[in-house]
């Protein structure tokens, strides 16, 4: 096979994008999107449980991207700022991140005394591990943006638009419904590329397993009856709000819902939760790589992450003069 040269003449090297296991598609589409080179990467665990990681392809005067999800954080975060740290002693010129799915973005305050506000404490450890991040659709709440707690370029790829194609192709008559007050942007988003109502319903959180569903409207049943209503969420973890909405709409004799989720963290327990609601079927993005994935998110990742590449690089040519 023809490799291509690391530097043509007159041009910087191309950039090389690392690949955790499991994320070799990931690597290639941003590979294509960035002109970069996948590079090889060896990560493991030594039997006590401390992480090792070598970079098989040489970073020197390269722009590195590390392909990584964020899901179970805690098991990939060594691993991480291990890749950052050895590409830089190794000469990259820099290092981003692109993380399909972002932790800790759903501990967003101190909601009781003591509490780690994870969101912020780990954008604070992440944008001094790398130069930029890209991802797609972090959960924002009381954060209007990644902005706010990144201090480092930081690109978000919207699910709504994709998730709308697979609406429209897959469902007849259908309506999107948010299950909280949160959804409400993607459900608005993802009905009007879609071409159909919306609806969004109240959430109460009582624990970590325990929520109840309400129609903040009895009228908006009127919208729902006779069609096939789609719940839409970013996060599927414990399948409990999917379910508990799914549970509301059955009970009002709706038709079987169908759930589409960005995130598909699926906790022990939550496919069968969801089945045992009642809902027809259940479809997530590629964002983590799971059996329910049936709708592509990589190419607008890659696209996001072109614009926080190219900021990057931007901020580097030209850093902040010293202040006046
Ligand atoms: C929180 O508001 C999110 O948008 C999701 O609704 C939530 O994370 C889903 O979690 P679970 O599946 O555990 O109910």
């Amino acid at each position: 096979m023809k490799t291509r040269a690391v530097t043509e003449p007159g041009r910087s090297p191309r950039p090389l994008v690392y690949a955790w296991p499991g994320r070799e598609a990931l690597a290639q589409a941003l590979a294509v999107e960035l002109d970069a080179d996948v590079g090889a990467l060896a990560v493991r665990r030594f039997p006590d449980g401390e992480t090792y990681v070598r970079l098989l392809t040489a970073p020197a005067q390269r722009r590195v991207v590390l392909a990584c999800g964020l899901e179970q954080p805690d098991d990939k975060c060594t691993g991480i700022y291990f890749a950052a740290v050895t590409a830089r002693e190794l000469g990259a010129v820099d290092v981003g991140l692109v993380a399909p799915y972002l932790a800790y973005m759903r501990q967003d305050a101190r909601f009781l005394p003591g509490e780690a506000i994870a969101s912020a404490t780990f954008a604070r450890w992440l944008s001094g591990c790398v130069d930029w991040i890209a991802t797609v659709d972090p959960h924002l709440h009381r954060h209007a943006s990644l902005d706010e707690v990144y201090s480092i370029p930081a690109a978000v790829a919207s699910a709504a638009n994709a998730m709308a194609r697979w609406v429209a192709r897959e469902i007849s008559d259908p309506v999107v419904i948010g299950p909280d007050a949160e959804s409400e942007q993607w459900a608005r988003r993802i009905a009007a590329a879609a071409g159909c109502a919306h609806v969004v319903l109240r959430k109460t959180r009582h624990g970590d397993r325990d929520v109840s569903i309400e129609l903040s409207d009895p009228a908006g049943f009127d919208a729902i009856a006779q069609r096939t209503p789609v719940l839409v969420d970013d996060i599927i973890s414990t399948g409990q709000t999917l379910a508990a909405a799914a549970r509301l709409l059955r009970g009002a004799r709706t038709a079987a819902p169908v759930c589409a989720g960005v995130h598909a963290l699926f906790d022990d327990g939550a496919a069968a939760a969801l089945a045992a609601a009642g809902v027809a079927r259940v479809v997530t993005c590629n964002s983590i790589v799971h059996p329910s994935n049936a709708i592509d998110v990589l190419p607008d990742l890659a696209r996001a992450a072109r614009g926080a590449f190219e900021l990057a690089r931007t901020a580097r040519a030209d850093p902040p003069g010293p202040r006046t």
